[in-house]
């Protein structure tokens, strides 16, 4: 069957603002949107941008806005879209730097204020053990894999760009409830801001984006809980 990609183009080191270019394809209802940027890109437009590493939904890099929603290229079947035009955009929020690759440098900044990281004072005689029961309380925000397609996705960031995003919440709980961290505060302390937890308004388009299915608005409400029993 013949599908229409319209791309959006835009290369800030010399275009003053985006356009569009459309390209006509044979494609298979099991191609991926990933191998048709790959075709583009190899016999029609060499010059297209994207990112991509794994091709297998674990790198995060191919975070891409489809028809209206951010999605990874390569998750996503042409028979997923049921629609022969097909709209590719960068993910929406974050600087276009070239076609679709997006500037995640304010994305990882904010994330890096959660310390996203285990905080432990000493290390362990041999592994840090964890029981089956503690594990399974972060097992969803560990899937995690820093696309930021739901952050692109968030209109509370729309609004106040200095929101620290869905990801970075997600992240804080990750650790903020991990059993084996011994500081829960110092991630808690990071969010308790009006650019923090208390930004989000529980809109649900991050859960909608996330490729890994993860429910970030009841991560978010669980920190958000584990606050305001802190306070009483
Ligand atoms: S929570 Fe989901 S959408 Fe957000 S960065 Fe992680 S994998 Fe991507
Ligand atoms: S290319 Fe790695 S997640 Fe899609």
């Amino acid at each position: 069957m013949q599908v229409t990609f319209s791309i959006q183009r835009y290369d800030s080191s010399k275009d003053t603002k985006p356009y569009r270019q459309k390209f006509k394809l044979e494609v298979e209802p099991t191609d991926r949107i990933l191998d048709c940027l790959d075709r583009i890109k190899w016999d029609f437009e060499g010059s297209l941008t994207y990112r991509r590493s794994c091709s297998h939904g674990i790198c995060g890099s191919d975070a891409i806005n489809i028809n209206g929603k951010n999605m990874l290229a390569c998750q996503i079947l042409i028979q997923d879209i049921k629609k022969k035009f097909i709209r590719i955009d960068p993910i929406p929020g974050m600087p276009i730097i070239k076609d679709l690759v997006v500037d995640t440098t304010d994305f990882f900044t904010k994330y890096e204020v959660v310390k996203p990281y285990l905080i432990a004072k000493n290390p362990p005689p041999k592994e840090r053990y964890q029981s089956q029961a503690d594990r399974a309380v972060i097992d969803e925000s560990v899937n995690c894999i820093l696309c930021g397609a739901c952050t692109s996705s968030c209109p509370s960031m729309w609004g106040n760009p200095n929101y620290l995003g869905p990801a970075a919440m997600l992240k804080a709980y990750r650790f903020a409830f991990d059993s084996r961290d011994e500081a829960p505060a110092e991630h808690l302390e990071a969010i308790d801001t009006s650019d923090g937890v208390w930004r989000c308004h529980t809109i649900f388009n991050c859960v909608e984006a996330c490729p890994k299915e993860i429910n970030l608005t009841w991560h978010i409400s669980q920190l958000k809980k584990k606050m305001v029993e802190r306070e009483l």
